[in-house]
C-alpha cells in the first residue's frame, strides 16, 4: 500500500463506517479496525492520522473497552469522537462525569476559531450530541477549544501531542460543518495530502481478491444492478475466467436490460457468464397471484432454485461472492424493525449452494462509494449510475396479477418516462423513477373511438437513504411530454397519473 492511510478505531459506535467514508470523502485512505488491535499492527500500517470512534460504553466501568496508553506517545496524531474523547480524557488523567442533563440532538456550540480544527467554522455553530456522559475536566496538557451551555469540554486538545477531541458527531450530516473540521485535522493536523483515488482501491482489492482465490473457482449471482455488476467486475479483473456469473432472467426486468447484462459482461467484459432465461417458470408461478408479498416470496423461492440447480451443474466452488454493501450490512442488524415490505435480495443464496467461504469484497462501502468503484473498473456510466431496482423487479409495478402483456406495457411506458426524464438532464437529482401499471382502467377517446384502458402512474422521489422520501417536483414540461408520449406510443394506456405523496405515509413503490 503507497498511499496514505487514516486508521478509524471503532469502539462499537453506529457511525464508524461513516466517519470512513468521510475520511475517504477527502481524498484520503480510511480503514476501520476494532479496538483491541494490538499497537505494533497499528504501527506498521503508518497511518498519518488515528480516529476513535463514539461508542456506547462508560469509560469507567469494568468492561468498557480500553486503549493502551501507549497510543498516545507514538506522535501519530489523534481525534477523539464522542465515546472516544471521554477514553481520551479519561486514559490521560482528565475526568469523565455523568452530565447532569442527557444532552441530545443539535446544539448551538462556541468553537475558538483560530484554533486549527476549527478553521474556516462560525464561532456559533451548530453540533449533533448523543451522550449522557462527558469530560467535566481535560487531562493536564489539554485546552478547552469549544463549549456548549450544558458541555463544559465539547472539544479540547493537546497540540504539543497532537492529541484532539470532540464530545459531539462531525460525521453527521446534523453537525453542518463537522466535514470542514475532519478535513481540518485531516490536512491541517495529519498533513494528509489528499491523493488517494478509488482507482487505488480498485487495484488493491483486486490484488487482495488474486491472492485470496489463488486457482480456485468462484461463482457470483448477477443481477446487472449495480452491487453485483461491481462485485463480479473486481472478480473477473482478479481471476478471469475462474468465476462464473449465473444471471437468472426472470423476465421481470425493465426493458433491454437482460440483453444488456449478457452484451457488456459477457461480451465486452468477456465473463463467463451462464444467462437463465426463466420469464415463462416465473409468469407460470406468478400467475394469478396479486398479493404482494406473495410475488415477493415466489420470486424469492424461484430465484433460489434455479440458480441452485444452475449452480449444481458447475459442481462444488469455493467462494460464493455476493455483493453486499454497507447499508445492507446495518439493514441486516435492525431484526427488530417491522417487517414492511420482505425485500428480497439474494441474502438466502449461502444456505442453498455448496461452497467453502464467501467473498464480500465492497461490504465497507457506501453506494456512491460502489459506483465510484465501477468507474474505476471501466463499467459505463450507465450502468454504473442507476437507480436501485427492487428484486422482484416489475412484478411489484404492475399492481395486482401479472401477465406478459402488462408487463410488456410497463416495460415501455417506463422507457419512455426515463428516457424523457434523461433528455431533459433534471435525472442525477431524482432519487428514483419509474412507471407504475395501476391495475385501473377508465374510459378515454382516441379519434372518435371509446377507449377503456389501462391507467398508468408516474413515481418519483427524492431521497438520500430510500428510508424516507419526497415526491420529486419534476417540471410540467416533462411530465406533459412523458403523459403525451407514452398515451400515443404506448398501446392499452389511455390515461396518466403522478403520484404526489411522500414516504411516509406511501411508500416508494407501490406494492
Ligand atoms: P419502499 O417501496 O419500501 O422502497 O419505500 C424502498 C427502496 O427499496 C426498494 N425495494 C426493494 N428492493 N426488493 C428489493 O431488492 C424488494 O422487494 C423491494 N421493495 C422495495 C425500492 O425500489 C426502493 O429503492
Amino acid at each position: 500500500m503507497n498511499h496514505e492511510l487514516v486508521i478509524v478505531l471503532d469502539f462499537g459506535g453506529q457511525y464508524n463506517q461513516l466517519i470512513a467514508r468521510r475520511v475517504r470523502q477527502e481524498n484520503v485512505y480510511a480503514e476501520v479496525l476494532h479496538f483491541t488491535t494490538p499497537i505494533e499492527e497499528i504501527v506498521a500500517k503508518n497511518p498519518k492520522g488515528i480516529i476513535f470512534t463514539g461508542g456506547p460504553s462508560v469509560v469507567y466501568e469494568d468492561d468498557a473497552p480500553k486503549i493502551d496508553p501507549k497510543i498516545f506517545d507514538l506522535g501519530i496524531p489523534i481525534l477523539g469522537i464522542c465515546y472516544g474523547s471521554q477514553l481520551m480524557g479519561y486514559t490521560l488523567g482528565g475526568k469523565v462525569e455523568k452530565a447532569p442533563n442527557r444532552e441530545y440532538g443539535n446544539t448551538e456550540m462556541k468553537v475558538q476559531t483560530d484554533h486549527v480544527l476549527f478553521k474556516d467554522v462560525e464561532e456559533q455553530t451548530t453540533a449533533w450530541m448523543s451522550h449522557t456522559y462527558y469530560v467535566s475536566e481535560p487531562p493536564a496538557g489539554f485546552t478547552i477549544t469549544a463549549t456548549t451551555d450544558s458541555c463544559p469540554v465539547a472539544a479540547m486538545a493537546n497540540e504539543d501531542k497532537k492529541l484532539y477531541a470532540v464530545q459531539f458527531h462531525p460525521e453527521v450530516n446534523h453537525t453542518p460543518e463537522g466535514q470542514k473540521m475532519l478535513l481540518n485535522f485531516l490536512v491541517g493536523v495529519c498533513g494528509c495530502k489528499q491523493d488517494w483515488v478509488m482507482t487505488d482501491f480498485a487495484q488493491e482489492q483486486i490484488t487482495k481478491l488474486k491472492e485470496k482465490i489463488g486457482d480456485k473457482k468462484v461463482l457470483l449471482a448477477l443481477s446487472g444492478g449495480v452491487d453485483s455488476s461491481v462485485a463480479a467486475v473486481l472478480i473477473h479483473r482478479a481471476v478471469g475466467k475462474q468465476l462464473t456469473c449465473i444471471f437468472v432472467d426472470h423476465g421481470l426486468l425493465r426493458k433491454n436490460e437482460g440483453d444488456d447484462v449478457e452484451r457488456i459482461f459477457g461480451e465486452e467484459f468477456d465473463m463467463n457468464i451462464i444467462r437463465v432465461n426463466c420469464e415463462d417458470q416465473f409468469l407460470d408461478r406468478l400467475a394469478g397471484v396479486a398479493d404482494p408479498e406473495k410475488k415477493r416470496m415466489i420470486i424469492g423461492e424461484e430465484f433460489i432454485r434455479i440458480f441452485e440447480s444452475e449452480a449444481k451443474k458447475i459442481g462444488t466452488v469455493d467462494f460464493l461472492v455476493q455483493g453486499t454493501i454497507y447499508p445492507d450490512v446495518i439493514e441486516s442488524g435492525t431484526k427488530d424493525a417491522a417487517v414492511i415490505k420482505s425485500h428480497h435480495n439474494v441474502g438466502g443464496l449461502p444456505e442453498h449452494v455448496d461452497f467453502k467461504e464467501i467473498i464480500e469484497p465492497l461490504r465497507d462501502l457506501f453506494k456512491d462509494e460502489v459506483r465510484n468503484v465501477g468507474r474505476a473498473v471501466d463499467i459505463p456510466e450507465f450502468l454504473v449510475s442507476r437507480q436501485p431496482f427492487p428484486g422482484p423487479g416489475l412484478a411489484i409495478r404492475v399492481i395486482g396479477a401479472i401477465t406478459k402483456d402488462k408487463l410488456d406495457i410497463l416495460r415501455e411506458a417506463d422507457w419512455i418516462f426515463r428516457e424523457e426524464v434523461k433528455l431533459a438532464g433534471i435525472a442525477p437529482s431524482l432519487g428514483q423513477y419509474f412507471a407504475v401499471l395501476t391495475n385501473l382502467r377508465s374510459v378515454g377517446v382516441m379519434g372518435d373511438e371509446r377507449t377503456y384502458d389501462y391507467t398508468v402512474a408516474l413515481r418519483s422521489v427524492d431521497t438520500s437513504d430510500f428510508m424516507t422520501a419526497d415526491w420529486s417536483r419534476i417540471p410540467y414540461e416533462v411530465l406533459a411530454k412523458v403523459s403525451n408520449r407514452i398515451v400515443n406510443e404506448v398501446n392499452h394506456v389511455n390515461r396518466i397519473c403522478y403520484d404526489i405523496t411522500s414516504k411516509p405515509p406511501a411508500t416508494i413503490e407501490w406494492e
